[in-house]
């Protein structure tokens, strides 16, 4: 079996046979630096795009740069020093911020977070079976991002996302390399109730 699916089995065996897709995705950091083709870019937003969300509003909006843009140092930059050290080998950066009132009545939507980290996990799971590295990120200066990147207020900047070819662990940085496995997950009686939570 690939070294891989085995960490995931031993690291978060299942209660009910589920999904491979959902089972074996995971959040590597060892990446080559490759470039990605401008087809898997467009697949990874085409899969975030039929992600559902309330009124189908679509409140996720997704801005990307990669390393032969102008911008990328400035992508790059808003990164905090940990994550510039093995995201220099990303191949696309992406910010994701969601629209916060609804476009039908310009109410405040409930739920554009919630909408958008399900057009998140869209293009994660693209990304898994395409067998690329989709990590996401929240250690980057989110005051920063809006500039960066263009984005009015009329936005939540909601976190960025590390996209790549899976690299060997002996890319990394000697303390990460012990990190890169797959994590454990909490039992399913910490997140499921019947009934009540308590
Ligand atoms: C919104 C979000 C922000 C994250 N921020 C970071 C980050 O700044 N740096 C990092 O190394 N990992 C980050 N991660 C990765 C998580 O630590 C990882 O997804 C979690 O441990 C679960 O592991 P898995 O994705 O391999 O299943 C982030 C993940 C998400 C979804």
């Amino acid at each position: 079996m690939d070294t891989d699916l085995e960490a995931i089995q031993k690291a978060r065996p299942t209660s009910a046979e589920i999904t491979p897709l959902i089972h074996n995705r995971w959040s590597p950091r060892s990446m080559t630096a490759e470039p990605l083709r401008q087809e898997e870019i467009l697949a990874l937003f085409e899969a975030a795009r039929h992600a559902p969300s309330a009124y189908n509003g679509q409140p996720w909006r997704f801005i990307y740069a990669t390393p032969k843009d102008p911008s990328w140092s400035d992508f790059f930059n808003l990164l905090v020093e940990f994550n510039q050290s093995w995201c220099k080998n990303a191949a696309m950066l992406v910010i994701v911020c969601s629209r916060k009132n609804h476009e039908h009545n310009n109410k405040p939507s409930r739920t554009h977070s919630y909408d958008t980290g399900a057009a998140w996990m869209a293009l994660a799971l693209e990304g898994a079976s395409r067998g690329l590295v989709v990590h996401g990120l929240e250690g980057f200066s989110y005051e920063k991002a809006a500039l960066v990147a263009g984005i009015s207020n009329e936005y939540q900047i909601e976190a960025m996302i590390a996209v790549g070819r899976k690299g060997s662990k002996e890319n990394l940085p000697a303390a990460l390399q012990a990190k890169e496995t797959p994590s454990s997950r909490r039992p399913i009686e910490e997140i499921m109730y019947h009934q009540k939570m308590s």
